[in-house]
């Protein structure tokens, strides 16, 4: 769906400037809101819209012809509702070129990978990748031609080795959604540049909050917005913001395969988008209060959150992270399936589902076993992922204190 958020004209030049010298919380609050598409009041209306009426026929062939963004066309185009998100996140990346928005995070995945690699082609994917990521590689990608290679996700600058001829792109995801690695984005960008190959980036968990991807020398930055920037679990969505370099060939791919996003589930993300801030700094407060408990537990062998020393890539996440979001998992010491339904069935404040990123905590037993070709899985146990919520903490501990000994005493019957 065409909504970029610098709007350009069909010759690239700037429509509007940005507000990308304030800082990021103040570009949270400004972002996308042109009086242009809000009238007198706030927050951008809901247009609902399919067909977008024309004076008269002069009009209708004068945009055909301009094909700008952020002007009425045609209801996949979309209107000031879905501009307005679009152009808040790519005030969000400094560096920006656009934002294409998408139905949901897997989608604008598929579309970023479809835009930039052509039959022939050799991908490279992090071994830490969200699963449906690696089924799409492995199975529509292959179809159509591309071999898709994994890596190590701590090879940082050792990714120079992984490079072939027909290297034409390295997909990240960092850190991982389930095991948390911290990749080196900007040494491994660094080196696809030299190589001329195209840079995409997972950045769902730093929400393009705690780590701006464009900045650090990614060519194009994907989120699942059905995580963070909605954050009330009630929406799904996706975005591809890109360098300039990029813009033109995700727009056309976008359009090419007709994604849009409707008016409503834009308003609900751009609404969720102003408190951004605020929710992750909460998630981020809640998760390290939890995380470091469950580090003093001795059930629990290894928490993997990028903010404790115990996560690989700590140290990248020191370096290049302003924050930590409120998703981690930790390994348990011994124990099984058995135990650990003990541990999550009886929680009073974790609802069990997928997803993440919503106000309210989740717990997930993961296994990264099987979704690994280019690194081993080696556990002291089972492995549980927590989405930590805007409750408070103590509660949170409290809650998690009794599953633990639930999971003692299970652990102890086998
Ligand atoms: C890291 C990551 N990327 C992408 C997605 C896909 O997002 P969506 O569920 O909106 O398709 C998810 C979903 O859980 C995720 O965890």
């Amino acid at each position: 769906m065409g909504q970029p958020t610098r709007y350009r004209k069909s010759d690239g030049s700037r429509v509007s400037g940005g507000s990308s010298d304030n800082k990021p919380p103040t570009r949270l609050v400004t972002g996308g809101r042109r009086k242009e598409w809000t009238g007198a009041v706030v927050n951008p209306p809901i247009w609902r819209a399919s067909t977008h009426l024309y004076d008269n026929v002069a009009n209708l062939r004068a945009a055909k012809r301009s094909n700008e963004d952020g002007r009425f066309f045609y209801g996949r185009r979309g209107s000031p509702t879905q501009w307005a998100l679009a152009e808040a996140l790519t005030e969000m990346e400094p560096g920006a070129c656009g934002t294409m928005l998408f139905p949901s995070g897997v989608a604008a995945i598929a579309c970023a990978l479809l835009a930039v690699l052509t039959p022939g082609d050799v991908l490279l994917m992090t071994d830490s990748s969200y699963d449906p990521t690696r089924s799409y590689a492995d199975a529509f990608l292959k179809k159509w031609g591309v071999e898709t290679r994994y890596y190590d996700p701590l090879v940082g600058a050792g990714i120079a080795d992984l490079i072939c001829e027909k290297t034409r792109a390295i997909m990240m995801e960092s850190p991982g959604s389930l095991t948390f690695e911290v990749q080196d984005v900007p040494a491994i960008c660094k080196i696809a540049k030299e190589r001329e190959i195209t840079t995409l980036l997972d950045n769902t968990w730093a929400a393009a909050h705690f780590f701006r991807g464009i900045e650090q020398g990614v060519d194009i930055a994907i989120l699942a917005g059905t995580k963070y920037i909605v954050g009330h679990s009630d929406v799904m969505l996706g975005s591809v913001t890109t360098h300039d370099k990029y813009w033109a060939r995700v727009r056309r791919t976008a359009q090419q395969l007709g994604q849009v996003v409707s008016p409503d589930d834009a308003y609900l993300a751009l609404r969720g988008l102003r408190t951004l801030d605020v929710r992750l700094r909460q998630h981020e407060a809640g998760g390290l209060k939890v995380a470091r408990w469950l580090a003093e537990q001795p059930r629990v062998a290894r928490v993997l959150h990028p903010a404790l020393p115990d996560c690989p890539g700590h140290d990248i996440w020191q370096r290049d992270f302003s924050g930590a979001a409120g998703l981690f998992s930790f390994v348990m010491d011994g124990g099984g399936e058995e135990a650990v339904a003990a541990l999550i069935d009886d929680l009073a404040l974790f609802g069990i589902g997928y997803s993440w990123g919503g106000y309210e905590s989740l717990a997930l037993p993961v296994d990264p076993t099987p979704d690994r070709t280019a690194t081993s899985w080696d556990a002291e146990g089972p492995v549980i992922r927590l989405n930590i919520g805007l409750e408070d903490p103590d509660d949170l501990i409290a809650d998690l204190a009794k599953g633990l000994e639930r999971y003692e005493k299970a652990a102890c019957r086998k």
